[in-house]
């Protein structure tokens, strides 16, 4: 994964088909989506559950972008080596999941993959001032974690915030929750480049009618500017 700050689009799988994830990731895929952005969620960090490590390995064939796991669950670490087993490209976990993120990052490029860490809206930036040499992707949540299709909560100034604390490190800023063709100019300005989707990609097609997503994908990539 080289590292490229250009727009790329992340459709969250949230959104999808639950009975038919693999056939809808090579739709989405097909449609232009740049990454594969996959929600676990624990039901004890938020208030919902979706899948573990095995469903993400049975995802990792039909997977040909990258697969961006965003982990909200506490506690992270023990889970770290099955989420590389499974196939992660990039795992996020939450700076909220624990008091150890300094460990778990590590932990996480350890295993071999990319390390995330996750802000929800109400955690500060300087939450992670100390652990950028450790990042190579920061997931600023702009909705509280847990649903798709919630309405955006405007974290530009945390992203200009992180934007500028970044520098020239190669960490990849990403934005989840609630992006559509309206908040996308607003985050991509901000300086974000990983724009996750669920809702505003998936809408209005199905993998026996997978155009939409490709309007979708193109209309909020256009959007980003
Ligand atoms: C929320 C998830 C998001 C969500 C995005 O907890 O982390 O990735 O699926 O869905 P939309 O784009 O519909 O807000
Ligand atoms: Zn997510």
């Amino acid at each position: 994964m080289s590292f490229d700050r250009s727009i790329k689009i992340a459709p969250s799988i949230l959104a999808a088909d639950f009975a038919n994830f693999g056939a809808e990731v090579q739709a989405v895929e097909a449609q232009g989506a740049d990454w594969i952005h996959i929600d676990v969620m624990d039901g004890h960090f938020v208030p919902n559950l979706t899948f573990g490590p095995p469903m993400v390995k049975a995802l990792r064939r039909h997977v040909k972008t990258v697969m961006d796991v965003h982990l909200m669950i506490a506690p992270v670490d023990a889970y770290i080596d099955a989420y590389a087993d499974a196939g992660a490209d990039v795992l996020t976990a939450h700076v909220e999941a624990g008091p150890h993120i300094h460990r778990t990052l590590q932990a996480i490029r350890g295993a071999g993959m990319k390390a995330g860490v996750a802000l929800n809206p109400g955690t500060p930036a300087a939450s992670v001032a100390h652990v950028l040499d450790l990042c190579d992707l920061i997931c600023v949540m702009t909705v509280n974690p847990g649903f798709g299709g919630q309405s955006f909560i405007d974290m530009s100034a945390k992203i200009a915030e992180l934007r500028s604390m970044i520098g020239d490190r190669e960490i990849h800023i990403e934005i989840d929750g609630g992006v559509d063709v309206g908040t996308a100019p607003l985050v991509a300005q901000a300086g974000a480049d990983v724009l996750v989707a669920g809702s505003a990609v998936f809408r209005g097609g199905s993998v026996d009618d997978p155009a939409p997503y490709g309007e979708n994908i193109r209309a909020i990539r256009a959007a980003a500017g």
